[in-house]
């Protein structure tokens, strides 16, 4: 099968993230958020297997989804070199998503680095729902679509590690702030594993909903090869999940961080 489709666009974000707009009739129709593509990063043997990135935004009546990606090894530098007009080869949307919140509820999204990306795409599908937004990042340079995040929320606060933009500090120091005050009906988080784990171990104590969607390494991407398996738990045992086919997105209590 042929997953060929034309990049419409490619941005470069701040000096590691970058973004690339694709018209896929076949991604835009089904995707929802939580869900992550596989991108062959380039024709060649070179990084050969697919890496998976997160969808971050889409427009159904244009046909086209963004992904967002930072430049670390193999995969993504290669990924660097598309332009506007090249074929990209896509499988997806693949994955599950995330557990949509109700009209009228209110949600936490806490997102860190590159987890920030498929939190976008909730938080833009989420209508009539008050949406809270608490954004991790290194440092100023790495702050990114922050005025797509302020639109579509109704509030956004910012952290950065060494306090150049926002608040200094990780970014679940003002989330638990905000959770003396505030009850959220649904928090949902993607990120660095400390941070996820931080906050899907506090809204468990308290018995507040909660959604991670989990980052890690993969391999075929389609449930074949368990690399990307995670330690979860199964009745009073445990078991391993794919986070590709069984995730990204699970419940934080189904989730052992070990
Ligand atoms: C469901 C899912 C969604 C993702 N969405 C995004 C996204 O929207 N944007 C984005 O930038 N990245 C995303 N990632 C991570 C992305 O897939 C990896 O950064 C990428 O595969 C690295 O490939 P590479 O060849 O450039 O790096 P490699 O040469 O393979 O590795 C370079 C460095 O990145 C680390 N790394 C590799 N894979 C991962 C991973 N899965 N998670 C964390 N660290 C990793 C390695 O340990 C190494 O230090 C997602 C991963 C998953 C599983
Ligand atoms: S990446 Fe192969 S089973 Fe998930």
């Amino acid at each position: 099968m042929d997953f060929r489709e034309r990049i419409i666009k490619t941005e470069t974000l701040s000096k590691d993230i970058h973004l690339i707009r694709i018209r896929s009739e076949r991604i835009t129709d089904s995707a929802i958020p939580g869900q992550f593509v596989n991108v062959r990063c380039c024709s060649g043997l070179d990084a050969y297997l697919r890496r998976p990135i997160s969808i971050c935004r889409v427009c159904r009546s244009d046909k086209t989804f963004d992904i967002a990606y930072m430049k670390r090894g193999k995969g993504t530098s290669l990924l660097c070199n598309f332009r506007e007009g090249d074929a990209i080869d896509v499988i997806g949307p693949l994955g599950s998503g995330f557990t949509m919140p109700e009209a009228g509820e209110k949600i936490a999204v806490v997102g860190g680095g590159i987890g920030i990306f498929p939190l976008l795409y909730l938080v833009n599908s989420c209508n009539d729902v008050d949406k809270t937004v608490f954004l991790g990042f290194r440092s100023k340079d790495a702050v990114v679509l922050k005025d797509d995040f302020e639109r579509s929320s109704n509030k956004l606060v910012i952290a950065t590690d060494d306090g150049t933009f926002g608040i200094k500090g990780f970014v679940t120091g003002p989330f638990y702030d905000w959770l003396k005050t505030n009850r959220p009906d649904k928090v949902y988080t993607c990120g660095p594993l400390p941070m996820i784990k931080s906050v899907a171990e506090y809204c468990i104590e308290r018995d507040i909903f909660c959604e991670v969607s989990m980052e890690q390494r993969m391999g075929c991407g389609i449930g074949a090869c368990l690399v990307c398996a995670c330690k979860v738990k199964e009745g009073l045992d445990f078991g391993y999940a794919r986070v590709c086919r069984d995730g990204p997105v699970f419940r934080a209590e189904r989730l052992l961080f070990e």
